[in-house]
């Protein structure tokens, strides 16, 4: 473990919520904006698996070739950066992916690979890295339970198969990416499917997470929710809605 900003002076390691749950249950929104309220890093574990299979197919590596798939997660070459109006901006071996690694091709490609434990591992390291002080919000499948296992507070989220449908045609709508609904609703049955039945860190919650069932709740109200339980268990942020 390093010494630079991932243990405070008293050798604490920096505090880590974990968000996980199936594709469209509000994760990735929900952490975005609890690591900006709170002036935490963000982990978007989705991202890097959705890099490595962009990195893959650019190779020619299959998405189940275990070795390869390994190494490339070993050497993988990205930076998350702020751009403009606080928007992100992912960059990987020096050209911004931001937009290519949202497709749906995408995350079909990144679901194939995230099936392979060689490629799970080649990944540890880089995800373990992100947590730095003043602390972490990781969103992913498997942070409680394989990447921060001692993380103080673990949320598993989740909404039903239609609304996590909607959710998710809405978000590409509005990235201008035209979409079937009813495809989508299929596409995500199956990528849940795959997540869940898979061998290595399938999608599961650790036994210790606190479930939040989100189809009738706005994101706000989740993101309320979560400052709620962190400032009881982890004693941080105030309480929602106060100046900190
Ligand atoms: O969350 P997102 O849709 O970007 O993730 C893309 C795919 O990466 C998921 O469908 C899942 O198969 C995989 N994934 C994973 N473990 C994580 C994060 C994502 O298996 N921690």
């Amino acid at each position: 473990m390093g010494k630079d900003m991932t243990e405070d002076q008293a050798g604490r390691l920096a505090p880590v919520i974990t968000v996980d749950g199936p594709s469209g249950a509000g994760k990735g929104t929900v952490s975005r904006l609890l690591a900006q309220r709170f002036g935490w890093h963000l982990l978007d574990s989705g991202a890097l698996y959705r890099l490595l299979a962009l990195a893959a197919m650019e190779r020619g590596i299959a998405l189940d070739a275990e070795q390869a798939l390994e190494s490339l997660a070993r050497e993988l070459d990205v930076r998350f950066e702020s751009g403009e109006g606080g928007s992100e901006r992912i960059v990987m071996d020096g050209r911004e992916v931001s937009g290519e690694i949202r497709s749906e091709e995408c995350g079909e490609a990144a679901s194939r690979v995230a099936a392979n434990p060689a490629a799970r591992r080649g990944l540890v390291a880089l995800q373990r890295a992100f947590r730095k002080a003043p602390g972490l919000v990781a969103d992913g499948r498997d942070m409680g339970t394989v990447i921060f296992p001692e993380a103080p507070l673990k949320v598993f989220l989740t909404a039903s198969a239609g609304e996590r449908a909607r959710r998710r045609h809405k978000q590409l709508k509005e990235k201008g990416i035209s979409a079937n609904l009813a495809e989508l609703e299929s596409a995500i049955a199956e990528r849940d499917r795959r997540d869940r039945e898979r061998a290595s860190s399938p999608l599961v919650p650790a036994d210790d997470a606190v479930h939040l069932y989100t189809t009738r709740m706005s994101i706000s109200e989740v993101v309320d929710e979560l400052h709620r339980l962190a400032a009881s268990r982890l004693g941080v942020g105030g309480s929602p809605g106060e100046p900190e």
